[in-house]
């Protein structure tokens, strides 16, 4: 069984306040969101100098809290509203100076007053300069959380500081926040599951909700790039696979709510944030990542990799030296790793035969081909290799393929329908497959 999210149905309160850390509740808010979490943001004013409340609203879907004074627009009172139906409230990063007005109660901003107003679990990340964590008022602060408010502390970690320094300061890595709070939740019923008991939403046509959230709770795994195959200790075969569509498709995912697990071999862009990445080079490796990721659990795979089809038969374990009558390489075929992942998640034996499915319930599959001339090779794809999509590029055309910004392609779903776009930016391509995978599964669990 696929694992659901550690927070389905549950609503986090995230306070943000004004440390140069701020930036990384981006990617905590979005792990909550792949947790399966409702999420609402509750910032200080001081924190919305480092990190745009608009970001946060566009991920969260809600409106940001960061005044205290402001009432929401049917007149209730937000932070007692957002103090009643959070499962927990988790402050992170937490200041210095917000780790003291938490001590003494100063309610002066949204985050210290959610907190005060509320009986759910609360949990905090300190972030700040060495020194300033090792003060003996900061420590006696938090001492107080800890001991006498049973907050649970997600200590912080050592490392280079904003201010240069090396020291006992840097915000707990993320994955420890994210477990803390779902240990200070543990069994504790949803306090408030009635959306109209929670914090209200961004209206539908806001443009901060246009961004889709039909993926939160999936986990959805990509691969990217090309392959290397080696020649020897310093050559490979390669091909010209930049790992553009594949990371447009892994950060579309991730803004969608989605868990995201990037596999990615050859890339020449950058890599993206706020998901798991497995580092391959050859086809062989990307298959077995792909296979440890198939026995673990998946909802979706969208294979953009652009995976080498031949390998030499025999890399030589030194260089090779340069010879006047040239080389030959002999090539043997590499796995065909679509096919053989289409084959397990269907229940199908390499003889054939019916055997148990990888994964219940099946997750949706995507593969790529990219075709030179027709995408009639492509159509094949779909039965061939047992996938749900064939999203197919003709690679020769200007303006689409290897190395470009944008791609024109065709989606071909196994219910015979074509989607022929026209030519996109890769991101928008991206958006696209995603919506035919988002409609895919949410089918899927109607018909369970
Ligand atoms: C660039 C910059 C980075 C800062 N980073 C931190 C920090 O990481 N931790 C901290 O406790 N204070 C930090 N501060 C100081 C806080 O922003 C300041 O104390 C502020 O009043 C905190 O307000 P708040 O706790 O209401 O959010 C930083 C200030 C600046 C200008």
């Amino acid at each position: 069984m696929n694992q659901p999210g550690r927070l389905t149905g549950r609503l986090v309160a995230l306070g943000i306040t004004g440390s140069i850390a701020a930036f990384k509740a981006v990617d905590l808010l979005r792990l909550f969101r792949a947790e399966g979490a409702d999420v609402v943001v509750l910032m200080t004013p001081s924190a919305t100098r480092f990190v745009a409340p608009l970001t946060l609203a566009a991920l969260s879907r809600r409106p940001v809290d960061a005044d205290v004074l402001d009432l929401l627009p049917d007149g209730r009172i937000g932070h007692v509203i957002t103090a009643d139906a959070a499962d927990v409230v988790v402050v992170a990063p937490a200041t210095a100076h917000w780790l003291g007005a938490m001590a003494h109660g100063l309610a002066a901003d949204v985050v210290t007053a959610t907190c005060l107003a509320t009986s759910a679990p609360v949990v905090v990340g300190p972030a700040m300069d060495g020194e300033m964590y090792a003060h003996p008022a900061t420590q006696a602060n938090v001492r107080i959380l800890r001991e006498e408010f049973g907050y649970r502390i997600v200590e912080p970690e050592t490392g280079g500081l904003a201010s240069g320094q090396v020291g006992v300061g840097r915000l707990a890595a993320l994955e420890r926040i994210v477990d803390a709070a779902i240990d200070a939740i543990g069994v504790r019923p949803i306090r408030k599951p009635d959306p109209a008991d929670r914090p209200p939403r961004l209206p539908d046509g806001d443009d901060a909700a246009r961004d889709a959230d039909d993926l939160v709770g999936r986990h959805v795994v990509v691969t990217a790039g090309g392959t290397a195959e080696p020649i020897d200790p310093v050559r490979y075969i390669g091909n010209r696979s930049t790992g553009a569509m594949g990371i447009a498709v892994c950060e579309a995912a991730r803004d969608r709510g989605a868990r995201v697990t990037l596999i990615v071999g050859t890339a020449s862009v950058a890599l993206p944030q706020g998901m798991a990445i497995v580092r391959v080079e050859t086809a062989t490796q990307m298959r077995d990542a792909l296979l440890e990721q198939l026995a673990s659990g998946f909802d979706a795979l969208i294979m953009s990799a652009a995976v080498a089809d031949f390998r030499p038969a025999a890399p030589s374990v030194l260089k090779l030296p340069r010879t006047p009558a040239g080389l030959s390489l002999e090539l043997v075929a590499n796995p065909d790793i679509l096919a053989e992942i289409g084959r397990r998640v269907r229940g199908i034996g390499e003889d054939g035969a019916p055997v148990p499915p990888a994964l219940t319930p099946a997750p949706v599959l995507v593969g790529f081909a990219a075709e030179t001339g027709s995408i009639v090779r492509a159509a094949a794809k779909l039965a061939t290799k047992r996938v749900d999509f064939v999203v197919a590029n003709d690679v020769a055309e200007t303006g689409s393929g290897f190395g470009t910004p944008t791609n024109r392609v065709t989606i071909l779903a196994a219910d015979g329908t074509e989607d022929a776009l026209p030519i996109l930016p890769k991101r928008e391509v991206a958006e696209r497959i995603l919506d035919r995978v988002g409609a895919a599964l949410a089918g899927r669990d109607a018909s369970e």
